[in-house]
């Protein structure tokens, strides 16, 4: 099986970019933020967001399963597909809460590095080349630096983009989405997620050694899509 790894944060066209490319390679994408977002889901329904022990207890009672449609990844909180319900910047916030927290973390190991094992996947998250699948197959890092560094065996993708364009790009998605909400409150948004997530004691988000390193800023999704899907090639 071929693993790749991608990191980067909120934002920064992982999903997108991961999509394409694991279109044309013929691989799953997975979307590991799903899984937080659906804890945090629980957590919100439950009215427990804010109290870590009622989290981690709440673990005991829920199911959260990944499943795949034509490609498209789908997922269960206790049977009901809740893929509809988990965009929103109520539980994006909800779920870097809950991902800051090490029982959640290693509820959702076995079940992502299960997918990793038996499938051809491009795996989306923070925390993907540092703890889930060290040893993936192809690793690229991917940052806000123009100069793209192709390390010796492996890399690791790392995707970033500055603040205020991953905050366009969430603002714009939530307008056509038909969300009520401020560019300002997105990008603070942004930044306080950034901050929450790279700070955090456990699995922080940061790129792992041995990495590529690309900035989608200046790049269209096609180019991002192309740049991505070269690397993952010369590698393979
Ligand atoms: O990628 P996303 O925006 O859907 O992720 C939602 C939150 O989950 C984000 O704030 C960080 C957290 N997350 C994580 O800690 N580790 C991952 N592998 C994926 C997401």
């Amino acid at each position: 099986m071929i693993n790749v790894a991608i990191d980067g944060p909120a934002g920064a066209g992982k999903s997108t970019i991961s999509k394409g490319a694991a279109k044309e390679l013929g691989f799953i994408y997975v979307d590991t933020g799903a899984l937080y977002r659906t804890i945090a889901l629980s957590a919100v329904r439950n009215g427990i967001i804010d109290d870590k022990d009622a989290v981690i207890k709440m673990l005991e009672s829920i199911d959260v399963k990944l499943g795949f449609e034509n490609g498209t990844q789908c997922v269960y909180l206790n049977g009901e597909e809740v893929s509809a319900y988990i965009r929103t910047p109520e539980i994006s916030m909800g779920a870097s809460k809950v991902s800051a927290i090490p029982k959640v973390r290693e509820f959702l190991l076995d079940l992502q590095r299960d997918i990793a094992k038996n499938n051809n996947v491009i795996m989306d998250g923070r925390d993907i080349g540092t703890v889930i699948i060290p040893d993936a197959d192809v690793k690229i890092y991917v940052t806000a630096s123009d100069e793209v560094v192709l390390p010796k065996a492996e890399c690791k993708i790392f995707l970033t983009a500055s603040a205020e364009c991953r905050a366009q790009r969430r603002y714009k998605e939530l307008i056509e989405k038909g969300e009520n909400v401020k560019y300002e409150d997105v990008l603070s948004d942004v930044n306080e997620r950034d901050y929450n997530d790279s700070h955090r004691e456990i699995a922080p988000l940061k790129p792992s050694e041995e990495s590529v390193i690309a900035d989608t800023s200046e790049l269209t999704l096609d180019e991002s899509i192309a740049l991505i899907v070269k690397i993952i090639k010369e590698h393979m």
